[in-house]
């Protein structure tokens, strides 16, 4: 139980990665926080999460021995974090670990110079300031513990460029230099922040993630095929599976990186290594 006595926040909770997380954390002992929009986004291309999904990851965390808290709660809205955190805080007497998951996919799918503008800033919006936001609420309260760890989940979009994506790869590579940043500041009072940088991840139906399908459809690659398009591109010859990533989010948070900040973990089979 390399969590035990944790209380964690995730953000965009409701499904995908943010669910494996936290079906993870609460494997390994922790009590967890669970956050998300619940709604469609004007400008998104497709559905988020909903609050029917983000119980549904809340009733998992709890089969598993977990107390849960679940919370809608847009990255955008600065207040509505605060508040957010302030009721966890509330709730458990302490926040260990937040996981910076919450992100949007498209819009995407253009050219640089054919972006407008409001995709540009509903992209950053999201996808970047949404970390710095939830970092901003939880500071004060790791800072006063004197102990925490905050994970910041980026993409290979943060360490490489990827064509017609410029928003979403500025986005993450913005997402990097937050975590450098943010590390730096928070060192001295031993809360730790690190980047996860996960590939080309699964779909997997188990947690109803979406976004593989989505950058594949904005990209034009005809449903049925992008998995095996994805594939084709990886050193190991397969895609990640959201387990993976969530193994890798449990180190974060566990103690067992307790010198690990700073850092940027990538999970995608070696598509970075070239
Ligand atoms: N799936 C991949 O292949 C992949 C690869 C690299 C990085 N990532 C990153 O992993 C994270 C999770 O992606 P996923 O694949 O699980 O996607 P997903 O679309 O399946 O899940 C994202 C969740 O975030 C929530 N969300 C979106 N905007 C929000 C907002 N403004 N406020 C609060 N919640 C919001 C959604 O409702 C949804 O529940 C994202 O940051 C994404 O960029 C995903």
């Amino acid at each position: 139980m390399r969590l035990d006595g944790k209380t964690a926040i995730i953000t965009g909770a409701a499904r995908g990665l943010g669910r494996a997380c936290a079906v993870a954390f609460a494997r390994e002992g922790a009590d967890l926080v669970l956050l998300d929009v619940c709604a469609d986004l004007p400008g998104v291309s497709y559905p988020l999460g909903s609050a029917s999904q983000l119980e549904h990851t809340a009733d998992l965390c709890r089969e598993r021995g977990a107390a849960v808290l679940t919370r809608q709660a847009d990255v955008r809205d600065l207040p509505a974090l605060r508040q957010a955190v302030d009721a966890a805080h509330g709730w458990s007497g302490r926040i260990d670990v937040l996981v910076n998951n919450a992100g949007i996919a498209t819009p995407s799918g253009t050219p640089t110079d054919e972006i407008t503008e409001d995709e540009w800033q509903l992209m950053i919006d999201v996808d970047l300031s949404g970390a710095w936001r939830a970092t901003a609420a939880v500071g004060k309260i790791m800072t006063a513990q004197r102990s925490g760890s905050i994970i910041n989940v980026a993409s290979t979009a943060g360490l490489v460029g990827y064509r017609h994506f410029a928003g979403y790869v500025a986005a993450k590579h913005g997402v990097i230099g937050l975590t450098k940043a943010a590390a730096l500041d928070f060192a001295p009072v031993k809360v730790r922040v690190n980047a996860l940088c996960p590939g080309s991840v699964r779909d997997d139906p188990a947690v109803e993630g979406r976004m593989l399908a989505e950058i594949a459809r904005s990209l034009r690659v005809p449903d049925g095929e992008h998995e095996a398009a994805f594939v084709q591109s990886q050193p190991m010859n397969a895609l990640i599976e959201p387990a993976d990533v969530a193994e890798a989010a449990v180190w974060l948070a566990s103690d067992g990186s307790r010198q690990v900040t700073g850092s940027v973990v990538t999970v995608d089979g070696g598509f970075t290594a070239r």
